[in-house]
């Protein structure tokens, strides 16, 4: 989740342009850089790190009188975070900025780099400038070029970008990505990702929709999608900086869970292409040398290496084990160079994981991290890295980034199966399909969320929870149980449902809540026959399924799918929120529970 900022107008714009990215601070990011374009002059600035860099490196820089201005800051998905990646990218005479993943960058790279053009950074982003002055070269005017450029590109995308072709125009485009146009009344025009840096700047602003995209001066903005001009609709900017932040959600955690519908689709940007999984960052390692994968984590991370564990044996027909790190670390494992040895973790900075990795790579195994930190002490140390894309997470408790992991697990099952052989075309097929569904599945309903909301009031006391489920269900049973535990501070426990009549059913009377995942795809009756187990002793039932349950006290619907991993991400959803409404009615700090910390670097 980058960053974009952008400015039409008098005032000093290397200001705006700063303070306006430290607004978006909060979005995480790895590299920022800014660009002016005054008197028909470019100046552009790039840093790695953080924004005291970039403002250190512009502290001589004004730029007072009239003039363009576009800053970033960098999430880093195509390429290492180094200045160079850092955006703006330029061509001979334009600067572009760029959030989000253009999926057919190769395919428009490889024709530019056949046309003579050189390539600076290993960024998907740069593409679009050297496409729009491509075009600019064969005789477009420079909107028809930026309009034939956004018309190429696939993917997700809100982008500026500025010419001294047009030195008083910043053009713009938006796609499956914020971007949102202010205005002053002063007649300046504002671009940015979130509301949060147009406060105390701009008066009234617009959302942009998918596919909208345009040209903007002073006075003047034209708003175009499918090429037809399109109404403008601007409405007053609210002043509350921290909601914005938040994108008035209430907790950082409710907007991460929200947010898991955009994540998960970037997650999956580029990675599927017809009927096959494409991940370039491991074309190297060759996997006729692999006969097992062993994998290490630690809570949210280590429930996402389970839920991969049936996925590893059932579709990449391979053994996976799962290791807890901190256990691992002193068990004296036997290791082997044939296993591949997967970390997997949110920040990339934990403690056990990084030092479990440490001991695989002593052992000569070839080593990868699944990720969503780039340039982390992990992904550093690891040999081979999948970023999750899923932006900064500032809940403590992981939602999104649980999500982004499960996903990008499911996609290396596929591909190493297909790599192995051992998937059919017609699964690959279904597979994929699944996958695909999977950010409309995430997209959250508010109609359930605010059901859950009603009922969570039922769940503010008693002696504790059991989360049971089967399969790929018993990981999410632990993941939700972890999200209640550590933001309610109620004590919650997930288990295999199999398990109940072999002790734990002795907890079971009318003050235990049974939160019981029922997939249809999945061990239906099984399920419903550890439930109604629970419920003969009067244990207190939420089903959570498909089908309704009438022995259960409460009851969440959910809808009919094809695919397990369908119901799991729904059933996920569910879970999560759950947490989160339990924890708001008690009162607690959703983003910030007691104890706890977002990076766990000791052990
Ligand atoms: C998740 O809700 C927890 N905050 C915690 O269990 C976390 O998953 C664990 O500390 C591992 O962190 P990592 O993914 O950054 O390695």
């Amino acid at each position: 989740m980058c960053g974009i900022v952008g400015y039409i107008g008098s005032k000093e714009k290397r200001g705006f342009l700063i303070n306006g990215l430290k607004e978006l601070e909060y979005r995480g990011y790895d590299s920022a850089g800014i660009a002016v374009l005054k008197d028909n002059e470019i100046s552009s600035f790039k840093a790695t790190g953080k924004l005291t860099n970039l403002d250190a490196k512009t502290a001589d820089f004004s730029s007072e009188g009239f003039g363009l201005g576009i800053g970033h800051t960098r999430w880093a998905t195509h390429g290492k975070p180094t200045e160079i990646n850092a955006h703006p990218h330029w061509g001979e005479f334009s600067y572009v900025i760029h959030n989000g993943i253009i999926e057919n960058y190769k395919e428009i790279k490889d024709t530019l780099v056949s046309d003579g053009v050189t390539f600076l950074s290993q960024t998907d982003t740069e593409v679009i400038v050297h496409l729009f002055e491509k075009f600019i070269k064969i005789g477009e005017n420079a909107f028809s070029a930026f309009e034939k450029t956004i018309a190429s590109l696939h993917g997700a995308y809100a982008i500026l970008l500025i010419s001294k072709k047009e030195p008083d125009v910043i053009f713009f485009a938006k796609n499956a990505v914020p971007l949102i146009v202010g205005r002053s009344a002063e007649n300046e025009i504002f671009f940015s990702s979130s509301d949060a840096p147009l406060i105390g700047w701009a008066k009234e602003v617009m959302y942009l929709e998918d596919g909208q995209y345009g040209w903007a001066k002073c006075k003047e903005l034209s708003l175009f999608k499918s090429l037809k001009t399109q109404a403008l609709n601007f409405k007053a900017l609210s002043q509350d900086k921290i909601l914005a932040q938040k994108d008035g959600f209430r907790f950082f955690m409710e907007k991460e869970i929200y947010e898991q519908s955009i994540v998960v689709g970037e997650t999956l940007m580029g990675r599927i292409k017809d009927n096959s999984i494409v991940l370039d960052e491991l074309k190297d390692i060759c996997f006729e040398d692999i006969d097992a994968i062993k994998i290490c984590a630690c809570g949210t991370s280590y429930h996402a290496a389970l839920s991969a564990s049936y996925m590893f044996e059932r579709l990449s027909k391979i053994r996976c084990s799962v290791e807890i790190a901190s256990e691992f670390r002193y068990k004296q494992p036997l290791l082997d160079t044939k296993t591949l040895f997967i970390v997997i973790s949110q920040s990339g900075e934990t403690a056990d994981t990084l030092e479990a990795l440490k001991m695989a790579k002593n052992a000569n195994m070839k080593t990868l991290a699944i990720c969503n930190v780039d340039n982390s002490s992990i992904v550093r140390t690891a040999d081979f890295t999948l970023l999750t894309r899923a932006g900064i997470e500032k809940g403590v408790a992981s939602t999104k980034a649980f999500a982004t992991q499960v996903v990008t697990l499911w996609l290396l099952a596929l591909f190493i199966g297909d790599k192995k052989q051992n998937i059919s075309q017609e699964l690959m097929r279904l597979e994929i399909d699944a996958l695909l569904h999977t950010p409309l599945v995430v997209k959250v309903n508010e109609i359930v969320h605010e059901k859950i909301r009603r009922l969570s009031k039922r769940y503010l006391h008693g002696h504790g929870f059991f989360f049971i489920g089967r399969d790929i269900f018993f990981p999410l049973a632990l993941e939700g149980a972890l999200k209640l535990k550590e933001i309610s501070y109620l004590h919650a426990e997930g288990y295999p449902a199999g398990e109940m009549k072999h002790g734990p059913i002795a907890l079971a009377d009318s003050e235990l809540f049974t939160i019981a995942l029922m997939p249809k795809t999945l061990l239906y009756d099984k399920m419903k026959s550890n439930v109604e187990e629970l419920s003969a002793r009067d244990s207190t039932i939420l089903a959570i399924s498909p089908e309704p349950f009438d022995i259960a006290d409460d009851f969440i619907k959910t809808n009919l799918h094809t695919h397990p991993m369908s119901e799991f991400f729904e059933m996920m959803v569910i879970t999560q929120l759950l947490a989160l409404e339990i924890s708001i009615r008690l009162g607690n700090d959703v983003d910030m529970p007691r104890n706890l910390a977002k990076s766990v670097t000791v052990e």
